[in-house]
């Protein structure tokens, strides 16, 4: 038999989560199964699926580190890490892979907000809590334990709020270089962007995905320069800065010079885009933290050892400009 566990949705106020699930070492809370499908324990150690959604950006790689550190053996986990490679239907084929295995918990940063309903409850029905980092899903908050992540509207809103302060006085021209299409962090910062900017003179020409990825971030601004003229943008605003650093690429090659021809606003401040910023090459960047893997370890511990948890968890994000850059980055942990 496996050990029983509960959670409570706390923050949401939503009803209390219980999920039952079997345990090889007679139902004390704090002991797992291992990942090797027989449902077997490995002590008091936590075994923990993980399904990462790739490699595609700086803050990524951030945050898959910090997982793999907080979710160490020497903390008392197991992780079986995955990474989809930006592919959902991998993804999700992961998750019920780890389901099969019999995982004492299932750690998701879901690639897109849609789709999840039916291995969420797969996993409900297997008695294997789900515990969401990063990005959110649509899907009932009934399936899933918790969410620890970033709020991905108000950071659109303070680029946003930046820009009309900056820019929208005076007629811009804006392109906008979107995160993954479907994902969360693409949705809301571009929901919170253009609530800020609504009213002020700042005019979006065109907004397309880059994927999050630099390469995408290049191509689709060397797209936007074919189109518009490198002298019609004036300014860019990119979901993340892996796709602004490829936007430098793009307009450098272009003739014109970023952060002054070309203004640029990027959202993540990993250590690539504070660089630039500080450079001149970027003018604004609001952060999102990537260091999350303690909160998550806390929350699988807690929720495996049927404690409470908060189910929704908020990680405060900064925002700098060039000054706030230059004091920020020898201290800066990615
Ligand atoms: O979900 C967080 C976003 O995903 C980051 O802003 C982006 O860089 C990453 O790919």
């Amino acid at each position: 038999m496996k050990k029983r566990f509960l959670t409570s949705m706390a923050l949401t106020g939503a009803a209390a989560f219980a999920l039952t699930a079997c345990s090889s070492d007679g139902g004390d809370a704090g002991s797992s199964g291992d990942a090797s499908g027989d449902g077997g324990s490995s002590g008091d150690t936590i075994v923990v699926g993980f399904a990462q959604t790739g490699s595609e950006s700086g803050w990524r790689s951030a945050n898959t580190e910090s997982m793999k550190t907080a979710f160490s053996e020497e903390n008392g986990f197991e992780l079986i890490f995955n990474a989809a490679d930006n592919d959902t239907a991998a993804q999700i084929e992961a998750v019920r892979g780890f389901i099969s295995q019999g995982v004492d918990a299932i750690v998701i940063a879901p690639i897109v907000e849609d789709g999840w309903d039916d291995v969420l409850q797969e996993a409900a029905d297997a008695d294997i809590p789900v515990i969401l980092e990063d990005r959110t899903v649509s899907a009932s908050d009934d399936l899933y334990a918790a969410w620890i992540g970033l709020d991905f509207e108000q950071e659109g809103v303070k680029a946003g709020e930046w820009a009309a302060e900056m820019y929208g006085g005076e007629e811009t021209k804006m392109v906008v270089l979107e995160g993954t299409t479907g994902s969360a962090p693409a949705n809301d910062r571009a929901t919170g962007f253009d609530a800020a900017i609504e009213g002020t003179m700042i005019e979006k020409i065109d907004s397309q995905t880059g994927d999050f990825t630099r390469d995408g971030g290049k191509s689709v601004m060397e797209g936007f320069i074919q189109n518009y003229g490198v002298d019609n943008i004036d300014l860019v605003y990119a979901h993340n800065d892996d796709m602004a650093l490829g936007a430098i690429e793009a307009i450098k090659a272009a003739g014109a010079v970023p952060g002054e021809d070309i203004k640029i606003i990027s959202i993540d401040a990993v250590h690539d885009g504070m660089q630039a910023l500080v450079d001149g090459e970027i003018n604004y960047i609001v952060e999102c933290n990537p260091l999350l893997g303690d909160l998550v370890a806390a929350a699988v511990s807690a929720v495996v050892n049927g404690e409470e948890v908060e189910a929704v968890q908020y990680v405060e994000d900064l925002a700098f400009d060039q000054a706030a850059a230059e004091a920020a980055l020898p201290d800066r942990k990615y």
